[in-house]
């Protein structure tokens, strides 16, 4: 199977994991990427069984409307029941990396919404320790230079994204380099440092489920303490 037929095949597994949860109240957040586009495409067909949506980026807004779902904007709702989304990297205690799209401060807002974070990936996004995919951090962009240097003094080497600016007027810088074994502590040192508007690590909120497509089928894992 190709990666995009396995990431296809995992994003049937979460509408199917998500049909009997949807009521007509039901608002969903969306995630951000080709994971999540096989999604939203796939979501199209059960647009009369939910509300609404919140998106984690402009293109996913855009894609979601465009298959006549409702968007609304996560200051009109109090809460998610769930949000669904890929990952860069995912270890065993579901703790993640996100960002390879420029979206991980919205992801990171929307998921903090949600009661259940449902992760989809292909099995090459699993990892036993986080930190080979770069972890992407995004910046004010005058304060790109200085959160470069303070990133420097963790031993990593820091990339700045040439062209790129996200759905908030940032910038990100891909951080190589890096073995990540305490997440949920570097995830709140590196929002420590001035300029930071986040990080793409996912550990204070990690998934709470992983549908992980494989060629023998799609795995369901929970979080575990690593
Ligand atoms: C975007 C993200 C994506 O979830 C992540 O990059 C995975 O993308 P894909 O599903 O295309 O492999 O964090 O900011």
């Amino acid at each position: 199977m190709t990666q995009d037929e396995l990431k296809q095949t995992v994003a049937q597994a979460a509408l199917d994991y998500i049909a009997p949860k949807l009521t007509p109240t039901s608002i969903l957040g969306i995630g951000t990427g080709s994971t999540a586009n096989f999604f939203i495409d796939g979501l199209a067909a059960y647009k009369q069984h939910f509300a609404a949506t919140v998106a984690s980026s402009e293109a996913s807004a855009q894609r979601l409307a465009s298959l006549g779902i409702k968007v609304l904007d996560l200051n009109e709702v109090e809460g998610l029941s769930l949000y669904v989304d890929g990952a860069d990297e995912c270890n065993a205690a579901l703790e993640m990396i996100k960002g390879g799209g420029a979206a991980l401060t919205r992801e990171k807002i929307v998921a903090a919404t949600a009661d259940e974070f449902i992760c989809i990936a292909d099995e090459s996004k699993m990892v036993t320790t986080l930190g080979h995919f770069p972890l992407p951090v995004e910046v004010i962009p005058m304060a790109r230079a200085y959160v470069t240097r303070e990133l420097e003094k963790l031993g990593a080497t820091v990339v700045y994204r040439q062209g790129v600016i996200t759905d908030n007027n940032a910038v990100i810088l891909d951080v190589h380099g890096l073995s990540i074994t305490e997440a949920k502590a570097l995830e709140a040192q590196i929002n420590q440092i001035a300029g930071v508007i986040t990080n793409g690590l996912f550990a204070a909120r990690p998934a709470n489920i992983l549908l992980l497509g494989t060629p023998a089928g799609v795995k369901t894992l929970y979080a575990k303490n690593t």
